[in-house]
C-alpha cells in the first residue's frame, strides 16, 4: 500500500479492519463493507479495495467490478465542496452547458474530477425539481438559480474563502 495513504488514514484503516472482521465469512458482505468503507474514506481508492479483497477473501477484480458497476460507489476523492450542475431538460435549454463550461474552465477540471487543492468536485445531476429557477447549480446544500455565466466567478470565490 501507498505509505502516504496509510499514514494519512491510520485511524480509518484501523476501523476498516475491524469492520472487515465483523463481516468476514458472512454471505453478501461485500456491498455493505464497501458502503461503510466509502463512508469512512469518502471514496474507494484501490488501496482500500485491496484491503477489502484480502480481508473478505474476494478476488480484487471482483471487488473492482462491483465498485465500478454501481453508481453509488466512487473511486474519485470528493472535494470539500460538491458543485452539482443540473443537466435536466429545463436547465439544459436555459444554458446549463455554458454554465458547466464556465465552472470547468474556472476550476480546471471536468465533471467527476476534484481540484488538486481538494476544494471542489464537479458533478452533473438530473433535474433537482427547481426547473422554475433554471439553470440551476447546487454547491453542497445551497441552490443557485437563474444563473448566468458571469455569476459563476463570484459564487466560486465565496467557497474559496471559507
Ligand atoms: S431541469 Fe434543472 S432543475 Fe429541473
Amino acid at each position: 500500500m501507498d505509505n502516504a495513504f496509510a499514514t494519512q488514514h491510520k485511524e480509518e484503516l484501523g476501523r476498516l479492519r475491524e469492520l472487515i472482521g465483523q463481516y468476514r465469512g458472512r454471505h453478501g458482505a461485500l456491498i455493505p463493507v464497501l458502503q461503510k468503507a466509502q463512508d469512512l474514506f469518502g471514496y474507494l481508492p484501490i488501496e482500500v479495495q485491496g484491503i477489502i479483497s484480502e480481508g473478505l477473501r474476494i478476488p480484487l477484480p471482483e471487488v473492482y467490478g462491483v465498485v465500478t458497476f454501481y453508481s453509488q460507489f466512487t473511486m474519485v476523492k470528493k472535494g470539500k465542496h460538491q458543485v452539482a450542475v443540473c443537466l435536466g431538460t429545463a436547465c439544459y435549454i436555459r444554458g446549463a452547458k455554458d454554465i458547466l463550461g464556465e465552472i470547468q474552465s474556472r476550476l480546471g477540471i471536468e465533471v467527476g474530477q476534484t481540484t488538486d487543492d481538494g476544494l471542489f468536485t464537479i458533478d452533473g445531476t438530473r433535474c433537482i425539481g427547481a426547473c422554475g429557477l433554471a439553470p440551476v447549480i447546487t454547491i453542497d446544500k445551497e441552490v443557485y438559480g437563474r444563473l448566468e455565466v458571469r455569476h459563476i466567478k463570484g459564487i466560486l470565490e465565496k467557497y474559496r474563502e471559507d
